[in-house]
């Protein structure tokens, strides 16, 4: 990151001044409580950074008096939350699946077009044919949609490489793109999505090589802090994602299952089996499977987009409650089941489809969120010691987060304490 000269006397009074300051005059302030059990309200609240982190929240008028020589930056009557946080995103493809859509409308099933050579594998024909920078800038300009629509941690998988080489090169351009945007991203590497065509009929070879060379060439080039596999009838076993998972465990990652999509399967069980750290789309999972995941502090991630384009069914949020888990809510952004460019937009339809309460949602998308990508202790709220990550929507309460649909747009958007609308001059605080 850009940073100010020593000698330039200007560039450190704006550095000090940007460094310090104060987010007041809002309508409300809501965040998670530092362990992610509560949502803590504060009314005409404020919220101090420094150094890029959260140093007090709290009522405005106090804060404001306290710290005096803070720059007062004024929220405009709007509501304060911390940055949304998107932990579950496929962002790194070319192309779209527009007219697989209108096929799907028209009565063909999801697996009938992938069966015929659609579905994963167009995507990743159109992904391979595509060139590098094109796919490396496209990312970088999705990162910043995502921002602009409130979301300031992001994760992004790779998946639509699907050969080892393929892969690699997708993570190469994610890491690349990365360093473009302000936006804070965690990757990983979705190794087990489709069998790809190289490899048909060599399925044990397939799976041998992702396990014993892609892996360690992915820690070895540092390409990501997770893998995925997609664990479903219509994919990969549980024993054969077992086995890819538990070796990438062995390598200092971590994991997460795409579980129980399609059929009830058992990638929750070993999601909860493995401690991954999150278990994702669970349409089809049972009550069972909820409190297995509750008694790993495995996160259950909603996807509802996808569950909207595919017509499923989904739980009801009285039984995620008694299960005791941990709930968050992504967008699963993908050309194939989700085309869905906004995380708040995702929230609205799941606090319709399962019945979550405003607060339930915010927990969702921001500390569960977080919990799901291993960054509770930084991100999702706004305690002490916490990323200055937060965004001043254009509406007042909590309950409108998940009520107006298109959804509210954020007024500002802060990242390590540093408004991104200010003139560049200004923002330069990042460490
Ligand atoms: O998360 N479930 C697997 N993968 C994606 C869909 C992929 C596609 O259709 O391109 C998902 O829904
Ligand atoms: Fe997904």
């Amino acid at each position: 990151m850009t940073v100010f000269p020593a000698s330039d006397p200007h560039g450190k009074a704006v550095a000090g001044r940007t460094s310090y300051l104060v987010l007041h005059n809002t309508a409300e302030v809501v965040t998670p409580d530092a362990d992610g059990t509560r949502v803590l309200r504060y009314p005409k609240g404020a919220v101090v950074f420094r150094d890029g982190r959260v140093l007090e929240v709290g009522p405005g008028a106090e804060l404001l008096r306290r710290h005096g020589d803070a720059r007062p930056i004024s929220a405009n009557g709007r509501l304060v939350t911390p940055g949304l946080v998107d932990c579950h995103t496929h962002m790194i493809f070319a192309g779209h699946r527009a007219l697989e859509f209108q096929r799907r409308l028209a009565g063909e099933s999801y697996a009938a077009i992938a069966a015929g050579g659609g579905g994963i594998r167009a995507t990743v024909a159109a992904t391979g044919a595509e060139r590098d920078d094109v796919l490396e800038k496209g990312l970088a300009a999705r990162l910043e949609r995502w921002r602009a629509n409130g979301c300031t941690t992001v994760e992004v998988k790779s998946g639509y490489g699907l050969t080892p080489s393929g892969e690699l090169r997708l993570l190469e351009l994610m890491r690349a793109a990365v360093a473009r945007v302000p936006v804070r991203v965690v990757r990983t590497a979705l190794l087990l999505h489709a069998l790809p065509e190289a490899y048909q009929g060599r399925r044990e070879t397939y799976l041998a090589e992702m396990r014993e060379r892609t892996l360690p060439e992915i820690v070895r080039r540092d390409f990501a802090s997770a893998v995925d596999a997609f664990c479903d009838p219509v994919a990969f076993t549980v024993d054969e994602s077992r086995a890819l998972l538990a070796a990438a465990k062995a390598l200092g990652l971590a994991v997460r299952v795409h579980a129980d999509q399609t059929k009830r399967s058992g990638g929750a069980v070993l999601a909860a089996e493995l401690g991954a750290a999150s278990a994702d789309h669970l349409e089809c999972a049972s009550e069972e499977d909820w409190r297995a995941l509750a008694a790993a502090g495995t996160v259950g991630v909603l996807l509802p987009a996808a569950a909207l384009t595919l017509g499923q069914k989904l739980p009801r949020a009285k039984l995620l409650r008694a299960s005791g888990a941990r709930v968050a809510v992504a967008t699963d952004f993908n050309p194939g089941t989700a085309p869905a460019q906004s995380l708040l937009e995702c929230a609205a339809l799941a606090a319709r489809q399962f019945g979550l309460t405003a607060e339930e949602t915010l927990l969702a998308v921001t500390w569960n969120a977080a919990k799901a990508l291993g960054l509770e202790a930084q991100v999702g709220h706004l305690n002490p010691g916490a990323w200055g990550d937060a965004v001043a929507w254009e509406c007042e309460s909590l309950e409108e987060l998940p009520y107006w649909m298109p959804a509210v747009r954020p007024d500002c958007v802060f990242i390590r304490g540093a408004d991104l609308a200010l003139p560049a001059v200004e923002r330069r605080v990042w460490p």
